[in-house]
């Protein structure tokens, strides 16, 4: 995105252009960035070719996770919604894996019908439900055991999974008894060995305590995994002065781990893959001034982008009409909903703005949309992919007949 004649443009379209079509609050991915991405994250690991397997619930746009397909990526998925989306959107089973503290045994079957890569299972009670269901249907599954190795991933404490006071995964003791369960079973092929310490990771430090916990219980059995699955949780700069995951640190990591083993690597990146390629652009509706607080009130809100009212993320906001006049007002920029969370950032020394203005919030492919709910009764918004000046509705806003 840049300043054309002050009207900021994403790849060739002016987003006054895509709100005065499409209305808002209106999300918008821009393809440019997206290829950028995945280019990008293939580069950093290069050398030993992982399989990278998006994660679905960052975004779970159809329209894009068919183009994220085309770049070869599989899929990591969460849930029975997010595996048929997965299929339906042409990702081969074979590149599919299922996390997950909490598979039904409906969720199981799908995916052993399904025929999918992996089942990462996260505890011995989902282990034996799966092979239970294997043997009642006579086939051979093939898993992994998400194991927890109590690292600290350094990022923001509701979206760190990799603790032990965390629910995520199985300890050490208990992944060695469920090793030797899989071993005696007919029904199960333990391929895997599988972590995800957390997301927003911006340090390589995590990673690398990370893999040396992998490691050191790797050297304790006698098993040899075919794939050893790293998660996803690769960070992205939300500020300009955020510092970036040294990739080349973390493959380094890898490159030596896998001089002593030979398995290969699986990634779940989900933000690093789609988070910087999407905004949201939002109406100023009203501004109001109320105890000397000067609100300006968007035409969306934390249904639509719940980041900031659950995490207190600051998302990078910028006005799609560049101002000379700068203002020496406080700007709290809110929601229509009935909630004091309902806030998006609070703005000093922003330029002047005015009623009907454009607001775009930056970074938000990730967690957007997927999280955005219908609290209120708000419809949910549109969603737009821009391809240099060629624009393509890839989700239609939400009507209120499919709420009534
Ligand atoms: N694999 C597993 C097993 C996961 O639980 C997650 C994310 C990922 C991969 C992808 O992580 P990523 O590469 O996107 O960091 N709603 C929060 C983030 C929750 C992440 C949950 N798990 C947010 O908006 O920051």
């Amino acid at each position: 995105m840049k300043y054309i004649n002050k009207k900021l443009t994403i790849e060739k379209v002016r987003i006054q252009d895509i709100a005065k079509k499409f209305g808002s609050p209106t999300y918008c991915y821009s393809y440019l960035q997206l290829k950028k991405n995945i280019n990008n994250f293939k580069k950093n690991f290069k050398s030993f070719s992982p399989l990278i397997c998006f994660a679905i619930k960052s975004n779970t746009n159809i329209n894009l996770i068919r183009e994220i397909k085309k770049f070869g990526l599989g899929a990591d998925v969460v849930s029975m919604g997010e595996l048929m989306m997965a299929v339906k959107a042409g990702i081969s089973p074979k590149k599919i894996v299922f996390s997950g503290v909490g598979k039904t045994s409906d969720e199981i079957s799908y995916a052993i019908e399904k025929k999918i890569l992996l089942i990462n299972a996260e505890s011995e009670s989902e282990i034996k439900e799966i092979d239970r269901i294997a043997n009642f249907k006579k086939k051979k599954i093939q898993i992994g055991i998400r194991l927890n190795p109590n690292t600290d991933a350094k990022t923001l404490s509701q979206i760190s999974t990799g603790k032990k006071e965390n629910k995520f995964g199985v300890n050490e003791r208990k992944f060695f008894e469920l090793v030797d369960y899989c071993r005696n079973s007919k029904n199960i092929e333990l391929k895997c060995l599988s972590v995800h310490i957390g997301s927003q990771i911006l340090n390589y430090k995590p990673y690398e305590k990370m893999i040396k916990v992998v490691d050191r219980i790797i050297n304790k059995i006698n098993h040899k995994f075919e794939f050893i699955d790293l998660g996803g949780g690769m960070g992205i700069s939300y500020e300009d002065n955020d510092k970036k995951l040294n990739y080349k640190k973390y493959s380094t990591i890898i490159k030596k781990f896998l001089k002593k083993h030979k398995s290969k690597i699986i990634f779940e990146p989900g933000r690093s893959i789609i988070g910087n390629a999407g905004i949201l652009i939002s109406k100023i509706i009203y501004i109001k001034e109320n105890h000397k607080k000067n609100f300006v009130i968007l035409d969306s809100a934390m249904n639509d982008l719940i980041r900031p009212a659950l995490y207190g993320a600051r998302h990078k906001t910028l006005p799609s009409t560049r101002r000379k006049k700068s203002s020496n007002q406080t700007y709290e920029v809110v929601g229509p909903i009935c909630e004091s969370t309902d806030k998006f950032i609070t703005l000093k020394n922003f330029q002047e703005l005015k009623e009907k203005d454009l607001i775009v919030m930056c970074d938000v492919g990730a967690y957007g949309m997927s999280l955005s709910s219908n609290y209120n009764i708000r419809l949910k918004p549109a969603e737009i992919l821009i391809k240099g000046s060629k624009i393509k509705v890839i989700r239609k806003r939400q009507k209120y007949k499919d709420l009534m």
